[in-house]
C-alpha cells in the first residue's frame, strides 16, 4: 500500500482518540456476539464498567455503549450533548431526570426489555434496583458524531444549556402511549417491554416481515422494532450508516456486502449487535423455530447524506432488492442452514426473469 494511503488509513477519528484519552474500552469489528456477556472495563466518567461498540458500520455517526450498574449501586449523574436510546438488557432499576432549579426529579422505573431516551443534555442518573444482581444496558448514541465535531469533553459533558423545547420537567414525559408520528412511525418516550410491542405486517419487504418505527424524546435519532418469521428472510436493502441492530429474540445470520463485493456473514442470537455499513446490501435470515425479533436504533437525520430509500423497491427507484435479483447462492445457502436446524422453509420459490 502506498505510504500516503497507509498513513491516511491509519489515522484515528477524534472520537476514538477521545475514547483512548477517557480510558473507555472500544469494541470493533462487524458485530458483537452477546452484549450481555461482552467484557467491560471501568469508565470513570460513568462510574461503572463499560465498553463502546464502534463497529464498522458506525462510520463515525452512531455507536453503542454497553454499561453495567453493579448490584446495589448507582452510576454517576451525567448530562451530555449527544442523544442516546437506552435498552435494558438484564436487571431492574430506575433513572432519575431533573432540570436546573427543579426540586423533584422525575423517576422512571424500568426492567429488562425497557427502552427510553434521556432528553438531550438533561441531567440523569441510573440506579440499580437490586442488591443482588447487576444491571446491564446498552445505550445507542450519536456520541461519535458529536465528539467528532466538537472534540471538547468540557463542551459535550459540561454545558448547562437546557433544551426546554424537548424537556422541561414534565411529570408525564415518559409516557408509554404510542402516538401517531411521521409516516408509519409512532411517537413514544418509554417502552416498558420491547418484546410486547405489536408490529405491523409488511410482506412487501419480506414474506414474514413485521415492523414498527419508533421515535423517542423528540430526538433526531430514530428506531424500529422488527420481526422476521421462522423459515423466512427479509429482502436485501441498502441504507445509511450507523443502524445498530440488537437481537431481542430468535437465532439466525445476516449477510452484508458492498455492491460487487464479497459477503460478510454475521451469525446472531439473542443479545447480539451488528451494524450494516452504509450502502451495503444486507439480508436477515431467521433459522430458529421461533420468529427473530430485532431492535434497530439508528442515526436518523432525514435528508442528510445519500437519499437511501430502503423500503422502496428497486423497480420504483428505491433500495429494496427484489428476490429475483438477489445473488442466486443466497437462497441455496439459506435452505442449507435451515436443513441443519431442522426448520422448514416458509417462502415460495424464486421466479427469475429470463
Ligand atoms: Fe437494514
Amino acid at each position: 500500500m502506498d505510504e500516503v494511503i497507509r498513513k491516511r488509513y491509519a489515522r484515528k477519528s477524534a472520537f476514538l482518540e477521545w475514547c483512548d484519552a477517557e480510558g473507555l474500552k472500544v469494541i470493533g469489528g462487524y458485530g458483537v456476539e452477546d452484549l450481555r456477556t461482552a467484557p467491560l472495563e471501568n469508565w470513570d466518567r460513568l462510574g461503572g464498567p463499560a465498553a463502546y461498540c464502534h463497529l464498522e458500520g458506525s462510520q463515525g455517526f452512531v455507536g453503542a455503549m454497553i454499561g453495567e450498574i453493579p448490584a446495589g449501586k448507582n452510576l454517576k449523574p451525567m448530562h451530555h450533548m449527544y442523544e442516546e436510546q437506552v435498552l435494558i438488557l438484564t436487571g431492574r432499576g430506575a433513572t432519575q431526570f431533573w432540570s436546573e432549579g427543579s426540586k423533584d426529579p422525575i423517576t422512571l422505573e424500568w426492567q429488562a426489555g425497557s427502552l427510553f431516551s434521556p432528553p438531550i443534555n438533561c441531567k440523569h442518573q441510573h440506579f440499580n434496583g437490586s442488591s443482588q444482581e447487576p444491571v446491564r444496558f446498552v445505550a445507542v448514541n450519536n456520541a461519535p458524531l458529536i465528539v467528532n465535531i466538537f472534540h471538547s469533553p468540557d463542551f459535550v459533558f459540561d454545558v448547562p444549556y437546557e433544551f426546554k423545547g424537548r424537556f422541561s420537567g414534565q411529570k408525564d414525559f415518559f409516557s408509554s402511549e404510542l402516538k401517531p408520528g411521521e409516516l408509519e412511525d409512532r411517537v413514544v418516550n418509554f417502552i416498558p417491554d420491547v418484546d410486547a410491542v405489536q408490529l405491523d405486517y409488511h410482506p412487501e419487504r419480506g414474506i414474514g416481515f413485521s415492523r414498527l418505527g419508533i421515535h423517542l424524546s423528540g430526538n433526531s435519532m430514530v428506531g424500529h422494532i422488527m420481526a422476521i418469521e421462522s423459515g423466512t428472510y427479509k429482502k436485501a436493502h441498502q441504507h445509511g450508516p450507523g443502524a445498530q441492530v440488537i437481537v431481542l429474540d430468535g437465532k439466525g445470520y445476516s449477510l452484508m456486502w458492498p455492491p460487487g463485493g464479497k459477503f460478510v456473514r454475521f451469525d446472531w442470537k439473542r443479545g447480539s449487535l451488528f451494524v450494516p455499513p452504509e450502502g451495503w446490501f444486507h439480508h436477515h435470515f431467521t433459522t430458529s423455530r421461533e420468529a427473530a425479533r430485532h431492535l434497530a436504533l439508528r442515526r436518523g437525520l432525514r435528508k442528510v447524506g445519500h437519499p437511501w430509500m430502503p423500503t422502496v423497491s428497486q423497480y420504483e427507484g428505491g433500495h429494496l432488492l427484489e428476490h429475483e435479483n438477489e445473488p442466486p447462492e443466497i437462497r441455496a445457502m439459506y435452505e442449507e442452514e435451515l436443513k441443519k436446524e431442522g426448520v422448514p422453509l416458509r417462502m415460495p420459490p424464486i421466479e427469475r426473469r429470463s
